[in-house]
């Protein structure tokens, strides 16, 4: 696998296949590689975005403002930072930042598909089981990577994923937050978004259950990050016009995670 081209590879792929957003590919030798195309992001859409969520008081909500090719060297730093940490995130084999620009990464799946959080929970809930276990476990894998003083920056459940011994895989770098706020606002961006992106999997029986653990959590995070949590929570529970703008960045189910956050405090 060390000698061949990958950069060479990239370029073959990017120029000559129909390569989506991201993807799986497998190569000659069987082995399989990710490829992200890097897309062209509407910067003015994004800072007129960023300037009206700001104006409401919730700047770590705020959406990407950075080019294709900035976004992608902020993706190789962060898979580096994070690897560097002792997190599992994807290695970044191969990248192009000219015409046509992407990255290629290592796959974590061993050649099979490895099961995002929000396809476990997904088939959890279609199987009518208890989503707690799994999703309290993901609340305290996000806990723990803060502690280390690390973020995601766009920790929805879609981009966690568990490896078959049971540590978390974490994906979805192209936006690092960290170049327009500090880190406690990364982290309450996670915890907003992680509660965004899985609070309509509980029912009105299990959601109960669900307040409660992310609530001891919450009280474990140093009082700085807990209060700029609290304060963000209250926040976006008397907007009421955040509805209509998170609909707006791409944000479903935002009835349920109002519904979710309205029982935290
Ligand atoms: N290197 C990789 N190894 C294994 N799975 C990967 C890899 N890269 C991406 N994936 C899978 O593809 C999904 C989407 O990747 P992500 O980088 O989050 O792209 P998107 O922006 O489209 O969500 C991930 O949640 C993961 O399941
Ligand atoms: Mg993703």
């Amino acid at each position: 696998m060390e000698d061949k081209d990958y950069q060479q590879i990239l370029l073959d792929i990017l120029e000559n296949r129909d390569c989506k957003n991201i993807q799986r590919f497998r190569l000659e030798d069987n082995s399989c590689v990710w490829i992200r195309k890097a897309s062209q992001r509407n910067l003015t859409v994004s800072s007129i975005l960023g300037g009206i969520i700001s104006a409401l008081g919730l700047p770590m909500l705020t959406p990407n403002n950075r080019s294709g090719e900035d976004s992608l060297s902020d993706e190789v730093s962060r898979l580096t930072e994070l690897a560097d940490d002792g997190f599992i995130v994807p290695k970044a084999i191969a990248v192009r930042y000219q015409n046509p620009a992407g990255i290629m990464t290592a796959d974590l799946g061993n050649g099979g598909y490895l099961r995002s959080l929000d396809d476990v929970l997904k088939s959890i809930v279609a199987e009518e089981k208890d989503p707690l276990p799994i999703w309290s476990q993901g609340v305290r894998a996000l806990f723990e990577l803060h502690q280390k003083n690390q973020y995601l920056g766009n920790a929805y459940c879609s981009n966690m994923a568990q490896m078959p011994d049971h540590r978390w895989a974490y994906f979805g770098f192209q936006d690092d937050p960290m170049n327009r706020m500090d880190l406690t606002s990364c982290q309450v961006r996670d915890c907003i978004f992680f509660i965004q992106s899985t609070a309509h999997y509980f029912n009105k029986n299990e959601l109960k259950e669900a307040q409660e653990f992310w609530a001891e959590t919450h009280q474990q995070y140093t009082p700085e990050t807990a209060e700029a949590l609290e304060k963000t929570i209250r926040r976006i529970k008397l907007i009421k016009i955040f509805t209509p703008i998170a609909s707006l960045m791409g944000c479903r189910n935002i009835n349920s995670s109002l519904r979710f956050m309205n029982g935290l405090l």
